[in-house]
């Protein structure tokens, strides 16, 4: 894990567009791992606008996003496939077909999560993986005692997360769907790069518990530190909490390729 801290969430937004975009010129044809989230939407913002006053090219990229409410078909406004529209999709020149997302109302979960893995392994594999964090820790929707094998699969949520997800749902817990599909934790592993991007006081916890903590499938988000190229990028507050501050700042002022992805 490398870690870079900027001093708020528009620092870090217009810093993770910026990496996605010049993976996207060095790369045309990357295949992204994308996540939902308030703390994405900036950054998708962000993107959007790069297109329209760069025109960054999204024509020949395909994504897989993480997650999905079970229950909520495409069409609903409070489903991932709707927020990424919303987001970034209806912004850009991407391939709606290239676009994927998992099926919340596939009848066969064990065979939607059999179909998602292939769709990513048939790809290519995933460039590049966006990631944010719960507040209970997770990476996708991946609940505490979530397997770090853990493949595509359906999952219940944690009261926690139904509670931080609430707002979509008219602020009321019950109507978050109970259960969703999201990537596993070895599926989110096998990406290239990693980007875990966390902003804000109320991250501040389980940022420094992923980052500092010991890995342990109650905080799903420990598994990253296992993987060969995961950047973390927090705002100050986010940050707040991370012990071995001093050290972290150090690497990132020494280090010339800290922000050069593979490609
Ligand atoms: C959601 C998503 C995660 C996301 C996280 C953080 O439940 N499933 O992929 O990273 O929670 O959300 P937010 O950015 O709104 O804090």
């Amino acid at each position: 894990m490398k870690i870079v801290v900027r001093p708020d969430a528009a620092a870090i937004a217009e810093l993770v567009a910026r990496l996605i975009a010049d993976q996207l010129r060095a790369r045309p044809r990357t295949t992204l791992g994308l996540a939902t989230g308030r703390t994405m939407e900036r950054i998708y913002i962000r993107l959007a606008a790069l297109h329209r006053l760069e025109r960054l090219d999204f024509s020949q990229v395909a994504s897989f996003n993480l997650d999905e409410y079970i229950g909520l078909p495409a069409s609903d406004p409070r489903s991932y496939r709707k927020y990424m529209d919303r987001f970034l999709f209806d912004h850009v020149d991407i391939l709606p077909e290239r676009t994927h997302v998992p099926d919340g109302m596939a009848p066969d979960h064990a065979a939607e999560g059999l179909r998602y893995e292939s769709a990513i392994h048939d790809a290519g594999g995933i460039d590049l993986q966006l990631l944010g964090i719960g507040e209970t820790g997770h990476i996708g929707f991946n609940e505490p005692l979530s397997a770090f094998a853990s493949r595509t699969r359906a999952v219940t949520l944690a009261p926690h997360t139904r509670t931080q997800n609430a707002a979509m749902f008219g602020n009321d817990d019950n109507a978050v769907p109970p259960r969703a599909m999201t990537m596993g934790i070895a599926t989110i592993l096998d990406a290239r790069q990693i980007l875990l991007v966390a902003t804000g006081i109320r991250k501040a916890r389980m940022l420094a518990l992923t980052v500092e903590g010991p890995m342990t499938a109650m905080i799903s988000g420990t598994a990253l530190q296992s993987h060969p190229n995961c950047l973390v990028l927090a705002d100050e507050p986010a940050a707040s909490q991370l012990t071995e501050r001093a050290y972290y700042d150090h690497v990132a002022r020494y280090d010339p390729e800290i922000l050069a992805l593979p490609g």
